[in-house]
């Protein structure tokens, strides 16, 4: 059974009245846009495929052209779809907190996310932990890549220095973005309240994050249709899709419900 109208309107106060605000996404956020997830069963991207042979820097020196088409069909299909309701609400969260707070460190978005969705429904303080798949770097020296790179390529393109571009992803074995993670690691560490919504919480670093945010005395509120690694941790679980969830707590925040 989803999520019950006294837990949501429970959720919702505790937004009203917590004075900093972080958001952990994971790939479920996206589901319902049609991005595929990578643990769901049937559905998820690890079903079909093989994160040491997609996701590794050792994968793409192996097969640069696989792993390039690869990317080149997800960044495709991130552009021929769009934010959800669940993405909206997370956004209309910011702007309210911006609106009633004092000041720009009371919320904060960190998705675990490549798609670029959360800011193209209007989240602007956006940490993103993973990178994204819609820019590219240098394989051999980090430069980035300014120029846009077309689609259906069969082989990545050069860099200026004349090495292979990737996307600018974070690849298992990869540490992630040196400031992004200090900047999350920082919020967890100083909210009052955490909601995190779709993710497993099985990937490190960023499943760390939710524990930073309990030991530094947040609630944690998990959002998500499956239990999960933290469940048994969280302070609250809403069970249900984020397209649902997010926009009913943003209604009951609004007092319609
Ligand atoms: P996962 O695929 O591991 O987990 C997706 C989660 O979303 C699951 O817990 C689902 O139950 C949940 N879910 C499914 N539909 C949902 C919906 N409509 N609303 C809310 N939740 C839903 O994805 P992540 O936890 O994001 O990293 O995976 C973390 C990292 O592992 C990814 O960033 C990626 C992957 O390997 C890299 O590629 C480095």
């Amino acid at each position: 059974m989803d999520a019950s109208q006294a837990d949501l309107k429970k959720v919702a106060s505790y937004i009203k009245e917590c004075q900093r605000l972080v958001i952990l996404t994971g790939a479920g956020v996206s589901k319902e846009s049609g991005i595929p997830t990578f643990r769901d069963k049937m559905t998820g991207l690890w079903e079909g495929y093989d994160p040491a042979k997609m996701a590794t820097p050792e994968g793409f020196l192996k097969d640069p052209s696989l792993v390039w088409r690869w990317y080149d069909w997800r960044r495709k299909l991130v552009g021929e779809v769009q934010p959800n309701a669940g993405h909206v609400a997370m956004a209309s969260l910011e702007a309210r907190s911006s609106a009633l707070e004092s000041g720009p460190d009371h919320f904060t978005l960190v998705t675990q996310n490549v798609d670029r969705l959360h800011q193209r429904a209007g989240s602007t303080r956006v940490l993103e932990l993973h990178g994204n798949i819609v820019t590219f770097r240098c394989f051999e020296r980090g430069h980035q890549a300014h120029e846009s790179i077309p689609f259906d390529l069969e082989f990545p393109p050069l860099c200026r220095c004349g090495a292979l571009l990737r996307p600018n992803v974070v690849w298992f074995g990869e540490a992630l973005p040196a400031a992004v993670l200090s900047a999350a690691s920082q919020v967890a560490r100083q909210c009052d309240l955490m909601l995190v919504v779709g993710t497993s919480a099985l990937v490190q670093p960023a499943a760390s994050l939710p524990y930073m945010a309990l030991e530094g005395g947040a609630k944690v509120i998990e959002i998500n249709p499956n239990e999960t690694a933290l469940t048994e941790d969280a302070t609250t679980f809403l069970k249900g899709a984020s397209g649902v969830v997010m926009p009913q707590l943003v209604r009951f925040l609004d007092g319609v419900n």
